[in-house]
C-alpha cells in the first residue's frame, strides 16, 4: 500500500462523492487531502461528507495547504471551474483529472486554453477531461470504430430519466422550470451543451475528419402536469426535458453526432421513450450498435460512471507528459485494480 498514488478530492459534490467512495480502499490510491468550497464542510471529515465513515482526512478551503501535501493528482470535480485555482494547482507541479469535459479543447475560449496549458508546461503536470457522457462514452465509440472498413456516421446517444441525479441548480441552468417559450430557453441549453462540441472535436481529431461546423438543436418537452421530485418542483406546462443532438458536420453531411433525451419524470409531452443509458450507432461497414444499459433493470448511477473514468485515468494522467490530454492522448483507461478493490460504495 505504500505507493499507492496521493490524491487530493476538490469538493463533494454529487460526483465528487461518488470518487471519494471510488478511491477509499483502492490499492493504486489514497485520498491525502481535500478541498471544500463550502464553508460548512471546511474542518469535517471527507469520508462522512461522502456518507461512509470517517477516512482520516479533513476537508479545508486553504489551497497552499493542499498543495503542501505533495499530492500527484487532484481530482477537480466541482460545479464550476475556477481557473485561478486550476492554473496554481498545475503549475504546482499536480496533475488534474475532472469531468469538465469543456476543459478538453477551448471549451472556454483560446486564453484559457494557453493559459492553463502554460500552467501545465511549467509545473510539468497533466490535465485530463473525461466523465461519462462527454467523455467515457466518445472513448468507447472510438475503440469499436476500429472494427470498421468504412464509416458513415457515428452516433452517440446519452437517453435518461434524471430525477436520479438531484441537481436542481444544473436542471435550471439548462432551463428546465421555464416556459417552453421563453427566448432564453434555446440559448440555454445549448450553452449547458458546449461540452458535447469539446467531444466531437476530439472525436474527428482521433478520426482524422475535418469539420465544417458543429451544429446543435433541441426539442422541449413540457410537463403534462404538476411534478414534485423532493429536490426540485415543476409546474404542468414547463419545460421538463429536451431531445436533441450536437452534429459535426463534413461537407454538409452530419458525420459525427452527440445526441440527448434528457427526461425529468415520465409524463412530458412530447413524452420521447428512454434508453435509460447510452447507445452508440456506428453507420459503415460493417453497421455497429452498441447499448450500454444497467444490469437486472437497476438504475445507472450517473455519478459514478462520471467520476469513475477520471479517478481510473489517475496513474496514466500521473505518467503522461506535461499538458491538456483527453482520451484520445492516454493509453487505454480501464476498470484496473477494480476485481480486487474492496468495495464501499
Ligand atoms: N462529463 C460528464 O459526463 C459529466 C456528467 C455530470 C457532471 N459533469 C460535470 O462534473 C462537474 C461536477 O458535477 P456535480 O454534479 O458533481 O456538481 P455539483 O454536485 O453540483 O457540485 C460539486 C461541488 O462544487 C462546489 N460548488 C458549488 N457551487 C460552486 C460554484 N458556484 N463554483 C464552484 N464550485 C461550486 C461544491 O463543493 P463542496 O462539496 O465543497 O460544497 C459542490 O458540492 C460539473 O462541472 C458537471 O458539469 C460532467
Amino acid at each position: 500500500m505504500g505507493s499507492r498514488l496521493r490524491v487530493v478530492q476538490w469538493t463533494t459534490g454529487k460526483t465528487g462523492t461518488a470518487a471519494v467512495r471510488g478511491m477509499v480502499g483502492h490499492p493504486a490510491l489514497e485520498i491525502v487531502g481535500c478541498y471544500a468550497y463550502s464553508p460548512e464542510k471546511v474542518g469535517r471529515d471527507v469520508g462522512e461528507l461522502a456518507g461512509i465513515g470517517p477516512i482520516g482526512v479533513t476537508a479545508t478551503d486553504d489551497v497552499d495547504a493542499l498543495l503542501a501535501l505533495r499530492p500527484d493528482c487532484v481530482t477537480y470535480l466541482a460545479y464550476r471551474p475556477d481557473f485561478e485555482h486550476l492554473e496554481r494547482i498545475l503549475e504546482a507541479g499536480v496533475n488534474v483529472v475532472t469531468t469538465m469535459y469543456m476543459l478538453a479543447g477551448a471549451g472556454y475560449g483560446e486564453e484559457v486554453r494557453d493559459r492553463l496549458a502554460a500552467a501545465c508546461e511549467r509545473g510539468g503536470a497533466s490535465l485530463y477531461t473525461t466523465g461519462v457522457y462527454p467523455g467515457h462514452m466518445g472513448m468507447t465509440a472510438l475503440a469499436v470504430s476500429a472494427m470498421c472498413s468504412r464509416i458513415d456516421r457515428i452516433s452517440l446517444l446519452e437517453s435518461v430519466e434524471m430525477s436520479g441525479y438531484p441537481n436542481e441548480r444544473m436542471f435550471r441552468a439548462m432551463s428546465i422550470g421555464l416556459d417552453p417559450a421563453d427566448p432564453a430557453a434555446p440559448g440555454m441549453i445549448e450553452a449547458n451543451c458546449g461540452s458535447f462540441k469539446e467531444q466531437i472535436r476530439v472525436m474527428a481529431g482521433a478520426l482524422a475528419v475535418d469539420l465544417d461546423e458543429i451544429r446543435f438543436t433541441a426539442e422541449f418537452g413540457v410537463a403534462n402536469d404538476d411534478l414534485d421530485f423532493g429536490f426540485m418542483k415543476l409546474r404542468k406546462g414547463q419545460i421538463a426535458g429536451f431531445k436533441g443532438v450536437t452534429a459535426g458536420m463534413h461537407r454538409g453531411r452530419s458525420v459525427i453526432e452527440c445526441r440527448f433525451v434528457w427526461k425529468l419524470g415520465h409524463d412530458l409531452t412530447p413524452n420521447w421513450p428512454v434508453e435509460d443509458g447510452y447507445v452508440l450507432e456506428i453507420e459503415g461497414s460493417p453497421g455497429v450498435r452498441v447499448q450500454l444499459a444497467p444490469l437486472g433493470g437497476a438504475h445507472f448511477s450517473g455519478a459514478i460512471a462520471t467520476a469513475m473514468p477520471a479517478v481510473n485515468a489517475i496513474p496514466h494522467v500521473v505518467a503522461a507528459p506535461p499538458g491538456i490530454v483527453n482520451h484520445t492522448g492516454l493509453p487505454f483507461v480501464t476498470g484496473r485494480h477494480l476485481l480486487t478493490r474492496d468495495q464501499v460504495g
